[in-house]
This record gives C-alpha cells, sequence and structure tokens, in this order.
C-alpha cells in the first residue's frame, strides 16, 4: 500500500511538471484616497490598497487573471493592464471612453482576462486623467507552467523597480488647471523608485529605496517608466547591466552601464553584484529631448535609492554619473541598439507583405479659439495631435460599445488620414510657428483596418513648437521596430535600412527628437484600440487617433459581447 502511494505520488508529480495549468490569479484592488507623507508635507493621493505604487501582480503566461476593482475614490477610474494584448477580452483594455466607461465612485466592476502569447514585464495603471500618478502598479508574466523558462540563467532574484513622478498637489487638478488656462500643466516635485524619492529631496533620507544584495549573485531589475512626462536615464554605480527583455519582449543580450525609457516602457536588465562589498546608489533623472535652444520647463530633479551589498558597513554609497540632461546621442543608442531574440520565446518574424502604409505626423499643435481671455493666451490654446487631427475623446460614450452596436454615429467617425495633410520640412525648426501648419482641428477619427491585415507605420514628428521625442503607445498590439532616425523620413533611402531579422519587438515606441521611427504590426486583433502619446501632458490635448479592426473568419477571431457588468457610460 505505502509502496503504491509513493508510486502514484511520483507519478503525479511527473505528470504535474509535464502538462501546463492555467491558473485563476485573482486580486481585489481598492482604489480610495489617503494621505501620504512625503518631501516634507502631507498629501491626499488616490491609490491602490493603500500602497505607492500599488500590489506587483504575478502571472504565469496561459494564466486568467481576475482583478475586483471597487472604487472608493472620488474619481471616476479605470484601469489599463499596459502591453497586455487582451484577445478576446478587448473590453477590459480599459482606456476610459474607448474600451468602457468610467467605474463610478462607489461602485465595482471586475477586469477579466487570459494572459497568453507573452512574458516579462508589463504593468497596469489607471487610464482616465491623471490618475495614473499614484493608481499602478508592475504586472509580471512569468513563463508558462511547466516551460523551462527563461532564455538565460535563471537570476537569484528578481526586483520590480517602478520609476515614478510626483506632484506635491492633486495631480487630477494640475491637469485640470493646465486644460483650463490653456497650457501645459505644472512641472512635478520628484521622481521616485518604487514611490521613494531618497535622499535628495528634502525630508526624504528615509524615503528612500533600498535593495540587499549578496555579493557574486545576479539579479534581475525589472524596470519600469511609470512617470507621467518624463523621460528617464537610470545607472548604478559602478555596475553593468545586460538587457534581456522590453515592452515584455526577451531582447539578443546587451551590455550597457545606462539605460533610458520612456513613459510606458519596461526594460529588464540582469546584474551582477560583482563589485568590492559596499554600498552604491541606483538613481534616476530626465533625458529631455527638447534640443537647445528651445527651453522648456522641466523637473530637473534625480531620484536614488540604494544597492547594498550584504556585510556593507559604508555610510557613503557611490553616486553614479548620470547623462545630461539633454544627452540625446546616449538616449538614441541605447533605443537603437536593442535587437529581438529572433526565434526565442512568443517571438513574431517580422510580417513581409504590407496591406496599409500609413505616414504620421506626430507634434505640437495649437487650438484658435474666439476671444483672448484666461482660458485663452494669445488666441491660442496649447494642443497635440497626429496627422494634423487633435483627437478628442468621446464625452459619455465608449467607442468599443458604439462599435460593437453599430451606432458609431455621433461618437468617431472612420477617416483618420494616412498621410498628413500639407507635406512640408517636418523637423525644420524654423517653421516651428508657421500658420495654419500648427493649427490643428479637434475631431474623434479612427483608421479602420481589414482583420489580419498588416500595417506599417512611419511615424514623423515634427518640430512645430519644439521637437521632442514623443513616446508612442499602441494598445492591443506589439509592433517590430523596422527603423529609426533623425530629420525628416526618405521612403526611397531610408527604407534600405530596415531590420526584417531580428527588430526590436515593443508596445511604445520613443520616437526620436526631430526624427521618425517605423513601425509594422499585424492587426490580429479585433476591436479597437487607441494609439497615443504617453506623455500626460500631450495625451488629453490630442496626441492620439485608434483603430478599429474588424473581426475574422472564425468565432476566436471574432468581437465578444461585453460583459454583462461592463461600466455603461
Ligand atoms: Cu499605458 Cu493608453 O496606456
Ligand atoms: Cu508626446
Amino acid at each position: 500500500m505505502a509502496r503504491f502511494a509513493i508510486w502514484l505520488a511520483c507519478a503525479l508529480a511527473l505528470l504535474a511538471s509535464s502538462i501546463s495549468f492555467a491558473a485563476i490569479v485573482e486580486h481585489s484592488f481598492n482604489v480610495e484616497n489617503f494621505v501620504a507623507t512625503k518631501l516634507c508635507r502631507e498629501q491626499e493621493i488616490t491609490a491602490v490598497n493603500g500602497g505607492l505604487p500599488g500590489p506587483t501582480i504575478g502571472v504565469k503566461e496561459g494564466d486568467t487573471l481576475v482583478v475586483h476593482v471597487f472604487n472608493k475614490s472620488p474619481y471616476g477610474i479605470t484601469i489599463h493592464w499596459h502591453g497586455v494584448f487582451q484577445l478576446q477580452s478587448q473590453w477590459a483594455d480599459g482606456p476610459s471612453n474607448v474600451t468602457q466607461c468610467a467605474i463610478p465612485t462607489g461602485q465595482s466592476y471586475t477586469y477579466r482576462f487570459n494572459v497568453t502569447g507573452q512574458e516579462g514585464t508589463l504593468w497596469w495603471h489607471s487610464h482616465v486623467s491623471w490618475l495614473r500618478a499614484t493608481v499602478y502598479g508592475a504586472l509580471i508574466i512569468q513563463p508558462k507552467h511547466g516551460r523551462s523558462a527563461y532564455p538565460f540563467p535563471k537570476p537569484h532574484k528578481e526586483i520590480p523597480i517602478l520609476l515614478g513622478e510626483w506632484w506635491n498637489a492633486n495631480v487630477v487638478d494640475v491637469e485640470n488647471e493646465g486644460l483650463a488656462a490653456g497650457i501645459a500643466p505644472n512641472i512635478s516635485d520628484a521622481y521616485t523608485i518604487n514611490g521613494k524619492p531618497g535622499d535628495l529631496y528634502p525630508c526624504s533620507e528615509n524615503d528612500m529605496y533600498k535593495i540587499k544584495v549578496e555579493r557574486g549573485r545576479t539579479y534581475m531589475l525589472r524596470i519600469i517608466n511609470a512617470a507621467l512626462n518624463n523621460q528617464l536615464f537610470f545607472k548604478i554605480a559602478n555596475h553593468t547591466m545586460t538587457v534581456v527583455a522590453i515592452d515584455a519582449s526577451y531582447t539578443d543580450p546587451y551590455e550597457t552601464d545606462v539605460i533610458v525609457t520612456a513613459p510606458g516602457q519596461t526594460v529588464d536588465v540582469l546584474i551582477k553584484a560583482d563589485q568590492p562589498v559596499g554600498s552604491y546608489y541606483m538613481a534616476a533623472r530626465p533625458y529631455v529631448s527638447v534640443p537647445l535652444p528651445t527651453v522648456i520647463p522641466f523637473d530637473n530633479t534625480t531620484t536614488r535609492g540604494i544597492f547594498a551589498y550584504e556585510g556593507s558597513e559604508s555610510n557613503n554609497p557611490v553616486m553614479p554619473t548620470l547623462p545630461d540632461f539633454l544627452d540625446t546621442p546616449t538616449a538614441h543608442k541605447f533605443y537603437t541598439n536593442l535587437t529581438g531574440l529572433a526565434g526565442g520565446p512568443h517571438w513574431v518574424p517580422v510580417p513581409l507583405d504590407v496591406d496599409e502604409h500609413m505616414f504620421v505626423t506626430v507634434g505640437l499643435s495649437t487650438e484658435p479659439c474666439e476671444e483672448i481671455n484666461a482660458t485663452c493666451p494669445n488666441g491660442q490654446r496649447f494642443s497635440a495631435s497626429m496627422n494634423n487631427e487633435s483627437f478628442v475623446f468621446p464625452q459619455n460614450a465608449s467607442m468599443l460599445e458604439a462599435y460593437y452596436y453599430g451606432r458609431v454615429d455621433g461618437v468617431y467617425t472612420t477617416d483618420f488620414p494616412d498621410n498628413p495633410p500639407i507635406v512640408f520640412d517636418y523637423t525644420n525648426p524654423s517653421l516651428s510657428n508657421v500658420e495654419p501648419l500648427i493649427f490643428a482641428p479637434k475631431s474623434t477619427k479612427v483608421k479602420k483596418l481589414k482583420f489580419n491585415s498588416t500595417v506599417e507605420m512611419v511615424l514623423q514628428n515634427t518640430a512645430l513648437q519644439a521637437a521632442e521625442n514623443h513616446p508612442i503607445h499602441i494598445h492591443g498590439f506589439n509592433f517590430h521596430v523596422l527603423a529609426q532616425g533623425f530629420g525628416n523620413y526618405d521612403a526611397v533611402s531610408d527604407s534600405t535600412k530596415f531590420n526584417l531579422v531580428n527588430p526590436q519587438i515593443r508596445n511604445t515606441i520613443a520616437v526620436p527628437s526631430g526624427g521618425w521611427a517605423v513601425v509594422r504590426f499585424q492587426a490580429n486583433n479585433p476591436g479597437v484600440w487607441l494609439v497615443h502619446c504617453h506623455l500626460d501632458v500631450h495625451l488629453p490635448v490630442g496626441m492620439a487617433m485608434a483603430f478599429e479592426v474588424g473581426n475574422g473568419p472564425t468565432p476566436s477571431s471574432t468581437l465578444p459581447p461585453p460583459p454583462s457588468d461592463l461600466p455603461r457610460c
């Protein structure tokens, strides 16, 4: 009998290790206001489960994630699962008035979706107004149960590093004040590492993130740029890092002593604790992509935390030398030297036949107004656009619902242009204030795509008002980054630079300041998918568009009906 029991146990264990299980991972998010003490003062913030950042969610690829969101905050809330494909769960994507309306105060909603076909570091954040400043957290997807894990040696420990941005103010008010005045809102007061600003800020000596490491071990940092408006350089004193993944897609290993990330992006690095036992700062500060002589106000502070070896007595951690704020060459080198791990887990080859060629300008604009007054200084308001269309979120309607029920009239139109209305010298700073180039009409336009069509988008920055690097995020899809460069994109000469073999796969591309990037993806996911700049100074004033992707031939390529409890408008 005993022998049989042992045999059975062994057999079951064997079976368990060879079959993959898909688990249901369940979480509850209480979204509430509470008072946080930071930078010598008390500030009421909206956050999840009383933490900043909110909970880290861990799943294995193939699992089902179920998150019950209880909105006890004074604001309407949605949660976006940044980078999750949402195949067959399109209604769970989360951008307000695109795939759902906000969960009202006092109500709850349960997000349910499978996480399939992707693994690595993603994150979740609120997708209403500027609330993501405090409503955010990590979403870590491990390889499937039973699959033999990473395409690199397993690190001793994995540590999420969420880089954030902090205001000594209510962020919803900061945004609204900017919008009301027709200007860019106030800059932030601090950056944070896992919610902590670190000792370069007032009253923050003890509000500093610390990692303890053992000498000789290798650690994985899963770095997420959750800041609202700033790209960030990140460095650890005296240590090199090996990048192994970006945006939850594996890369060829890339060694570097500095990384740069744009809001929305993630970078996984391996770091070996191979230096003398001691204490080292890790630090982040902005990469400001607007070239001189334009001077824009920005938060020029530095957040830092500590990477301390066990046994270290040091009270004087070594500080890394961070690149200059304006160091575009360093940022560009990092962004362009990364390549995808062709043939690795979840690798997708580049689709070679393009069905839809789009050339899309991204940049700042202005909105003319009738009268000059407090809400309209100089007769124009700060705005932003794609192909000169300045996106307006529909009021009291969800685009996906309008699409599903065939009631798009009055919600959006399907004439988002494939090209800008006027061909001009896009990156020429001397055209920076030329009318009518800088005026962009307000609209809610989508581009219709056939199921499974292959789309190539040239994203061309403009220098209108100021050239700047815009991190463009596409919901619902990953894309290949075929090439990037400065100046105006030249279809003849620049297309010869395409990497069709092992390009990066991303969900957010930092389009070079005064330059362009070419991305390609297959529209294999029916629904309405927002495309936008991940700087929250640009999204609410119009740097967005959307794709409306039709159904495919099978049930699994058809947009399912909305969940019965989906928050309506
Ligand atoms: Cu992380 Cu639409 O955004
Ligand atoms: Cu932008």
